[in-house]
């Protein structure tokens, strides 16, 4: 890694895709997969934070997934329910958790400890890391822009206040920079609705490994990858 740390990206997307491949590759049911992908988030998230990264943000449940088999999204609900109470366990690891999405979908308990996790991780500043949970980025625009509705509504606001940083500041990830690279896995080349707004100006990292598989050393690549990219952001 020493080579690529001088230009490390200051805010990673992950979009974990894969895991049903993974799973069904070894006949085994998807929701394996799953439980494998949620170890390898764990040692991502770990890994990220060792070699310096400010921001993580990981796509683990987004609003069309629901429409998934009912027995699929026990399990999902499960490996969050017992990452949640996980985490609330080491506080002192310094690192500041954001839930990006609607809350409320998930019951007043998880919500609640969501909200406690949040609150309670406020300070903490070595990394922040955001899961993505019930999370559309378009879901995300429309949430803020109800939000300047009201305040022109209310007359806090006219209009001609409505800018680029009015709306940034609204979304989940209000005060959080954009994304500087998002990464891919399990040879899908799109964007599936994940921070559509934040990743205007980002780089793309695609890979056929699938992500029960992405390794601290896969992320290597994509890191030294990123850091040969020339980023013009509409310049020249
Ligand atoms: C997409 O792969 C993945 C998901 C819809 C779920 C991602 C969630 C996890 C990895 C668990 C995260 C756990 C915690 C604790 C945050 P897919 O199932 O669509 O894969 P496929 O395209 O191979 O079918």
């Amino acid at each position: 890694m020493s080579e690529t740390t001088d230009r490390l990206p200051v805010h990673i997307g992950f979009i974990m895709d894969g895991n049903g491949r993974w799973a069904q590759k070894r006949g085994l049911p998807r929701k394996f997969g799953h439980r494998e992908g949620a170890s390898a988030f764990r040692k991502i998230a770990r890994y990220c934070k060792k070699i310096g990264i400010k921001y993580v943000t990981f796509y683990a449940f987004s609003t069309e997934n629901w429409s998934r088999p009912k027995d699929e999204i026990d399990e999902l609900m499960k490996l969050f329910g017992e990452y949640i109470d996980e985490v609330g366990e080491y506080a002192e690891e310094n690192t500041r958790l954001i839930f990006l999405g609607d809350k409320s979908a998930f019951g007043k308990e998880m919500a609640d400890k969501m909200s406690e996790l949040e609150r309670d991780s406020r300070d903490f500043d070595e990394m922040t890391l955001m899961l993505a949970m019930n999370y559309g980025g378009r879901d995300d625009i429309v949430h803020a822009t109800r939000q300047i509705a009201a305040m022109v509504e209310n007359k806090e606001i006219r209009h001609t206040d409505v800018d680029e940083a009015l709306i940034s500041g609204l979304l989940y990830t209000g005060g959080i920079p954009d994304a500087d690279l998002i990464i891919r896995p399990s040879g899908e080349k799109r964007l599936s609705n994940f921070l559509i707004w934040q990743s205007a100006y980002a780089e793309f990292y695609f890979t056929d490994v699938l992500w029960p598989d992405f390794t601290p050393k896969e992320l290597d690549k994509a890191l030294e990858d990123f850091a040969s990219r020339k980023r013009r952001f509409g310049g020249v």
